[in-house]
């Protein structure tokens, strides 16, 4: 097994001591955080290019197609760059369907998972025509077949495969365990198959997996994958047909310099490909983090240097409410001040100014000693930063920012007070229900 990781991304190089965190995808980041207002978060365009890049060429030769997980990075301007380079969309729900529809992805090129899709989500997927519904209950398929015959339209369908693999990531973020909500096992994935000429709207000729995220060693994927190739053998030999595979996403990225060592996407393919081997329908792959993570950055300044009781706090004007890695998975991001300027070290505990004390950013965490108004980055935030953000403690949404060879452009402008309290009002027409 090679461990080399990916090339590095863009400008931002992962070298702790020499490396040039001032410039990200050609941009000055001191200059850019004068002219907006921190928090916010910067994409670099090209790192994300070079991601998708990375993927195709492995996949080099096979009928595949990369549908990205929205849920990573559902901003607009982030969706448009993937349709521009023919990827498609991995969505959750009708809201990341409309994104990708508007962003100018293809229905065909995208897939429905979810274990609570609603009947209107599943009409509304279905009256667009997306290219596939991963299915992970029975409930679910029969909603689907009700549905798809009311409109007299036929549902493609892949069922959800849970292959009782341990993905060996954070407990949370692991989906491939039979104790886990998702997919169902093969048992029930045979009966489905043996019944399915009584699903006269659906077509049920896919099969699904995905075990988890942020995994990074290759024997998951392939226990999984020898499960899923297993059984999609024997379908084939019991005289069924089945004309896609999708392998999910899960693919881990780097968040600690020097510690996390991702596979390479070429070595991941290669665990695909054979085992795969003599399966010629068509391959869809859902990646999220590793497209996007270490492509972004959360710019921030420090509030002010606190004495505490027993520890030095760092008091960020970032918090929890734009990055909640690290208070819900305890999830390490590297942090690094923007100047380069030879400093003494010491160590900080990094938070944010929200009223809890999970709004830890890190601890304990060696730095060059700062001073207020320092700017600094929190890195490998371009997946599940934004998308997973809120107003909490009446913070406004942060804006982003996509950075190209050296330019900028805002993609989201900071939330205003007046939207982040939009559609509150007194409770004055008071109704019995
Ligand atoms: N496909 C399905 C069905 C998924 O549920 C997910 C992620 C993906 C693909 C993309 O996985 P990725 O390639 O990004 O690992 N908020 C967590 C991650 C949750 C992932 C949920 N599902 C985090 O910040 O680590």
């Amino acid at each position: 097994m090679r461990t080399n990781e990916p090339t590095p991304v863009a400008a931002i190089d992962s070298a702790p001591a020499t490396a040039d965190h001032r410039h990200f995808d050609g941009v000055d980041l001191e200059k850019l955080a004068q002219r907006i207002p921190t928090p916010f978060h910067a994409y670099s365009a090209t790192a994300i290019r070079q991601r998708i890049g990375e993927l195709q060429s492995a996949l080099d030769g096979l009928d595949a197609t990369i549908c990205f997980a929205v849920k990573a990075n559902p901003n607009l301007a982030i969706l448009q760059l993937m349709a521009n380079a023919g990827v498609g969309a991995d969505i959750v729900s009708i809201g990341e369907l409309r994104r990708a529809l508007h962003a100018g992805i293809p229905a065909d090129r995208i897939v429905f998972s979810g274990v609570g899709k609603s009947a209107d989500e599943i009409a509304g997927a279905l009256s667009v025509g997306i290219a596939r519904f991963n299915v992970e209950s029975l409930d679910e398929l029969h909603t689907l077949q009700r549905l798809a015959q009311a409109r007299q339209v036929i549902a493609r369908a892949a069922v959800r495969i849970n292959p009782d693999v341990d993905a060996r990531t954070h407990a949370k973020i692991s989906t491939g365990k039979s104790e886990n909500k998702f997919g169902v096992s093969i048992e029930e994935a045979r009966r489905w198959f043996a019944e399915r000429k009584q699903l006269s709207h659906v077509q049920l000729n896919g099969l699904h997996v995905h075990i988890g995220s942020q995994i990074l060693s290759l024997e998951p994927f392939r226990l999984a994958l020898q499960r899923v190739a297993a059984f999609w053998r024997e379908l084939v030999q019991a005289g069924h047909s089945i004309t896609s595979i999708d392998v999910g996403g899960g693919l881990g990225v780097c968040y600690r310099a020097g510690t996390d060592r991702p596979v390479a996407a070429a070595d991941y393919v290669g665990v695909i490909r054979t085992a795969l081997a003599g399966y010629h329908g068509r391959l869809l792959l859902e990646p999220g983090r590793y497209l996007v993570a270490e492509a972004g950055v959360l710019l921030t300044r420090v509030v002010r240097i606190k004495t505490g009781i027993e520890r030095q706090f760092l008091v960020l004007d970032a918090a929890m409410n734009d990055l909640l890695r690290p208070s819900l998975y305890d999830a390490w991001h590297d942090i690094v001040p923007v100047s380069d300027a030879a400093r003494p070290t010491t160590r900080y505990d990094i938070v944010g100014p929200v009223c809890e004390t999970g709004d830890t950013f890190a601890r304990d965490r060696e730095l060059p000693e700062c001073a207020s108004g320092d700017l600094l980055l929190i890195k490998g935030t371009g997946a599940y930063g934004t998308s997973m953000a809120s107003t909490y403690n009446s913070r406004p949404l942060a804006a982003e920012v996509l950075l190209q060879d050296g330019r900028y452009a805002v993609v989201r402008r900071r939330q205003h007070f007046e939207e982040m309290i939009a559609g509150e009002q007194p409770a004055r027409n008071w109704e019995t229900a």
